[in-house]
């Protein structure tokens, strides 16, 4: 057991770290309150190779161990958490997804630009009936000579208005499981934003993230050639769920990184500011909350590694399914922003209630990180059917 960073994993946090100061961080406040979404920022990023992070050099990428690419959300939410989701949801749902699922001839014609960052990635599964019980969607797909025609609207899709390439999730109703298993018929589809039919819907008005655009998708006789099928008719499910089990690792670095951030500028205020003649900090009041601040940031960045680290396993030497640690890492780091954003605003009082200071957007963040990509209530139901096996 090595809990040590690699020379190359210090590289790429420093990295990271710096192009999320210098590049994100001075537009990320307006960009907030604009609700506009980081794409020049997300280009740029792209441009020093971390778009293709999940992707094989055989595919135009520049693959990344899964601790890294954890360290890069981190990183990046530790300053922006739109660009982090937006950076998670491209590489790790999308991107990840093609390059576990997809054919050679899907993956030679969608990877490289995925990795160069001239496309930017979404995935698509939940609608407004089917959030945490996903197998009850209802959007359907049915044959037609060469291609399914998709109908049906979706929801709560991260990146939906920038994105160019999306993973959806339809049910063919010609699969002879359709209507059978409640998963019956789920399959994946690889849908370019140009395709017939295929149209982007209402923007959503977000507490947090506010930077990160979400918004439904409108299958509309979405024509989707055959081709675009990804993996088997009828085995979408067992894809959507496993893209899943990768993605919530990226969620919960992203609830580290927003974590850190909170709790680095409560760390600061705490020492500049003075009352009863001595820095807040100095008060066994304060002192106590930054400790144990301090102390569930450094349980849940383990519990993150530890994942990617599962993952990683899973992957290349054939080690067991990392739903649980995934699950575990997600639920305590969301947790843990949630608590250690909160502790932040009330670390500043009234300064952290104002837009002054980057805490009360941390705390905004923080809440979307208990909801996506699993409720904290699914994360407990996972890790209750794993520890039970
Ligand atoms: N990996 C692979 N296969 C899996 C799996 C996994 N982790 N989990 C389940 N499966 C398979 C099962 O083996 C089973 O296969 P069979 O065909 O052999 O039966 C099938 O999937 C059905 O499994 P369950 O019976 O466990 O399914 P369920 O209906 O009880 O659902 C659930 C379980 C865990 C609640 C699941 O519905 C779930 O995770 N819900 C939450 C969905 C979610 O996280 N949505 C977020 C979407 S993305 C987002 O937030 C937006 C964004 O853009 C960021």
């Amino acid at each position: 057991m090595d809990f040590a960073e690699t020379d190359e994993q210090a590289m790429i946090r420093d990295m990271v770290r710096d192009f999320a100061e210098t590049v994100a961080g001075p537009s990320c406040h307006q960009r907030d309150k604009e609700q506009r979404p980081p794409i020049d920022e997300f280009k740029e990023f792209a441009g020093l190779g971390f778009a293709g992070m999940t992707i094989s050099e055989e595919y135009g990428g520049q693959k990344l161990d899964d601790i890294s690419e954890a360290i890069v959300i981190e990183e990046l939410s530790r300053v922006d958490s739109s660009l982090g989701v937006m950076v998670a949801v491209h590489v790790g749902l999308c991107s990840m997804t093609i390059v576990l699922n997809g054919n050679e001839e899907q993956k030679k014609k969608y990877l490289p630009k995925l990795a160069s960052g001239e496309h930017l990635g979404a995935y698509s599964l939940s609608e407004a009936g089917s959030g945490t019980d996903a197998a009850a969607m209802v959007a359907k797909a049915t044959e037609d000579g060469s291609n399914f025609i998709l109908n049906g609207e979706k929801m709560w899709v991260t990146n939906g208005t920038t994105a160019d390439l999306f993973v959806v999730f339809a049910k063919v109703t010609d699969d002879p499981e359709y209507g059978k298993k409640k998963h019956g018929g789920v399959t994946g589809f690889i849908i370019e934003k140009d395709f017939e039919g295929f149209k982007i819907g209402k923007k959503e008005d977000k507490l947090g993230i506010r930077s990160s655009d979400t918004c439904t998708l409108i299958l509309d006789n979405c024509k989707v050639p055959k081709e675009n099928v990804l993996g088997e008719v009828g085995k979408g499910f067992a894809i959507a769920m496993n893209a899943l089990d990768n993605s919530r690792i990226g969620i919960a670095a992203q609830a580290l990184g927003i974590a850190q951030g909170a709790y680095e500028a409560a760390l600061k205020y705490s020492k500049e500011r003075e009352t009863f003649g001595k820095p807040i900090a100095a008060h066994q009041s304060i002192s106590n909350y930054l400790a144990e601040m301090a102390m569930r940031i450094d349980a849940a960045r383990l519990q993150v590694y530890k994942a990617a680290w599962s993952k990683m396993k899973h992957y290349e030497e054939d080690g067991d399914r990392h739903t649980l640690e995934a699950s575990f890492a997600k639920l305590n780091a969301g947790d843990t922003a949630m608590w250690v954003s909160e502790k932040a605003v009330q670390i500043l009082g009234g300064y952290g209630y104002t837009t002054e200071f980057p805490v009360e957007r941390f705390f905004r963040d923080a809440k979307i990180t208990q909801i996506y990509e699993g409720t904290q209530e699914v994360q407990r139901l996972v890790i209750a059917r794993e520890i039970g096996k």
